[in-house]
């Protein structure tokens, strides 16, 4: 996405969040009053929760770890509802039965339990199915295949442990939807019995749908259309009816600007307008801060661990890494962002170019299986993390997935996106240096030297705490205990409408 704005243009579509400081904590709610009070009692709020929530994961880990001695035999084996490949019928997907929840004990599932619903398949497999032309250029059949997560990367040997090779794949940035689709057929927690729910899945690939519609000369309805038809479908529903959609939730594999077009002639979709997704929670790889019902979710990376094995291995690799430039920069040396920040930076990054490493990302090197990237993030301490043509990267997490500490120029590049994914204090994995300061001269390289290696170990050891939180892992059941990003973002959901539940009896 990020490579394709045009010079003359370079943020076609972020007029809103323009107008609004970063600073600014999303704390008041400008779209209505309904939402701000929700914001507001959400934020104060959050701290006990925060606590509460410790307590409770703690209690039931001793409990869990008392029944289940170390064994999680229902998660695993069993047949893939896919081939390895795409030939993905509606029928695949509908015949899988949620075994594992009848199997489940009842404290696993303490927050609940997930619906999903049985779109037709026009909504969400019909889409990849048709994936040579869900784009006006190539086909994206490569991109989406293997469940979503692409082809398996080849050029890594000697670069990652052999071990984990087979764990990476050149995965696409918007296949959330694919993910989180796979991903919750399967969860330990759903269920078949509507009655029985606490949450409602609908799996609608409102990203792929779009994604064609972006970029040709196509009209706001062709834009628009699939997800119009989706929620007629939905709003018919007598559980959606139930509750307004409070307890329904959709994974959209975009930033949510693609997806806020308030007039014919502008960018992207209207679909987050629509009054049907009013209630609706959205996950998505970038949030509106100011919107309580969008979700930030970590961007999907190339690694794929298949088992806990693969997490632990992979964070002693990045742990143990001697690493030789204090920090990088991986961007493209276009004359198009000569007078950018990034364009700032890139000429920093050359200046002190005993401390700093490039990757130029002319073209479609970095989006094209390349480990020129990956290298540079694992021989560098830091790696510099501006915004792009949005504010969010997915090369944030490429970074910290390699064991290097992001360095950030917007707030909201991360800070206000990935809460129930990152650490609550940014200074104790991140490095924040405003990009005014920049401009005026404070060199990045002298700031970053000013932290001892102590605290670049710790910092360090953070962002490698925090991995198995933003990764994606391979097995459609999970890993055996670990928690992934899916995990993590099911379970935030499953709270969050708990919580809502509480406190709003009746809405
Ligand atoms: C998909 O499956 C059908 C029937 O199961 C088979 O005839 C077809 O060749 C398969 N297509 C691909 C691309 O594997
Ligand atoms: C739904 O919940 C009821 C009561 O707890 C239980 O008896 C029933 O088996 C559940 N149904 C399904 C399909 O999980
Ligand atoms: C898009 O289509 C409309 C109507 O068909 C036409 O008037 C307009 O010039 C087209 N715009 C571009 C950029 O091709
Ligand atoms: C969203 O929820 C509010 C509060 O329950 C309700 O008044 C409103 O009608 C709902 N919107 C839609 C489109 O269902
Ligand atoms: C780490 O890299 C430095 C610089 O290249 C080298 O001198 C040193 O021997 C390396 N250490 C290890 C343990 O590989
Ligand atoms: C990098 O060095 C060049 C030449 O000395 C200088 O013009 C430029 O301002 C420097 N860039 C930065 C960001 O310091
Ligand atoms: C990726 O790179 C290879 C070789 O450099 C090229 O043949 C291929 O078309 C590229 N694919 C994409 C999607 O850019
Ligand atoms: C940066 O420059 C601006 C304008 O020249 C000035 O107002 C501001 O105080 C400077 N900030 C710092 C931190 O030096």
């Amino acid at each position: 996405m990020l490579s394709i704005s045009s010079p003359s243009s370079p943020e076609p579509y972020i007029r809103k969040p323009k107008s609004q400081p970063d600073e600014v904590l999303p704390r008041k709610s400008s779209l209505n009053s309904l939402n701000s009070l929700l914001a507001n009692s959400y934020f104060n709020q959050s701290r006990a929760w925060l606590l509460l929530s410790i307590l409770s994961i703690q209690i039931i880990l001793l409990l869990g770890l008392r029944s289940i001695p170390f064994s999680f035999p229902h998660r695993h084996h069993f047949p893939s509802p896919y081939t390895d490949h795409l030939n993905i019928s509606a029928k695949t997907i509908i015949n899988i039965s949620p075994s594992a929840a009848a199997t489940t004990d009842e404290d696993e599932c303490g927050s609940g339990r997930v619906f999903v619903y049985d779109l037709p398949s026009r909504f969400n497999t019909e889409l990849i199915r048709n994936c040579d032309e869900l784009n006006p250029w190539s086909s994206r059949c490569d991109a989406l295949a293997n469940d979503g997560f692409g082809q398996k990367a080849t050029g890594l040997s000697g670069l990652v442990p052999e071990s984990l090779a087979p764990a990476w794949y050149w995965t696409d940035q918007f296949v959330s939807e694919i993910i989180f689709h796979n991903r919750i057929l399967r969860h330990k927690c759903r269920t078949t019995e509507p009655n029985n729910a606490t949450a409602f899945y609908i799996p609608f690939y409102a990203g792929l749908a779009v994604g064609k519609f972006l970029w040709h000369n196509c009209t706001a309805k062709d834009r628009d259309r699939l997800c119009e038809m989706m929620l007629t479908w939905v709003q018919d529903q007598p559980y959606y009816k139930k509750s307004n959609g409070w307890n329904h939730f959709i994974t959209m594999g975009r930033i949510s600007w693609d997806f806020r077009r308030s007039k014919d002639q502008d960018w992207g979709s209207s679909c987050i307008y629509m009054p049907g997704m009013r209630n609706i929670t959205r996950l998505l790889i970038e949030r509106n801060p100011w919107d309580y019902f969008d979700v930030g979710v970590p961007y999907p990376t190339g690694f794929h661990p298949r088992s806990d094995s693969d997490i632990l291995q992979w964070q002693e690799f990045v742990r143990t890494r001697n690493r030789t430039n204090l920090f990088c920069f991986a961007g493209a040396k276009r004359g198009a962002i000569k007078n950018d920040f990034r364009g700032l930076l890139l000429s920093h990054c050359q200046n002190e170019s005993d401390s700093c490493r490039v990757v130029d990302c002319a073209g479609t090197r970095c989006s094209n299986g390349t480990s020129a990237i990956l290298e540079t993030f694992l021989n560098s301490d830091f790696c510099l993390q501006p915004r792009g043509d949005s504010f969010t990267r997915r090369s944030i997490f490429d970074c910290m997935l390699a064991g290097s500490i992001p360095v950030l120029f917007w707030k909201r590049t991360a800070y206000y996106q990935y809460d129930w994914f990152l650490p609550g204090e940014p200074e104790r994995y991140s490095v924040f240096i405003h990009r005014n300061d920049v401009k005026n001269g404070t060199s990045v390289r002298e700031v970053l030297e000013s932290y001892s290696k102590e605290e670049v170990r710790k910092m360090r050891e953070k962002v490698i705490d925090y991995i198995p939180k933003f990764v994606y892992a391979r097995p459609q059941e999970g890993l055996e205990s670990i928690k992934d990003a899916f995990d993590v973002a099911i379970d935030g959901v499953l709270k969050r409408f708990k919580e809502q539940e509480e406190r709003f009896y009746k809405w």
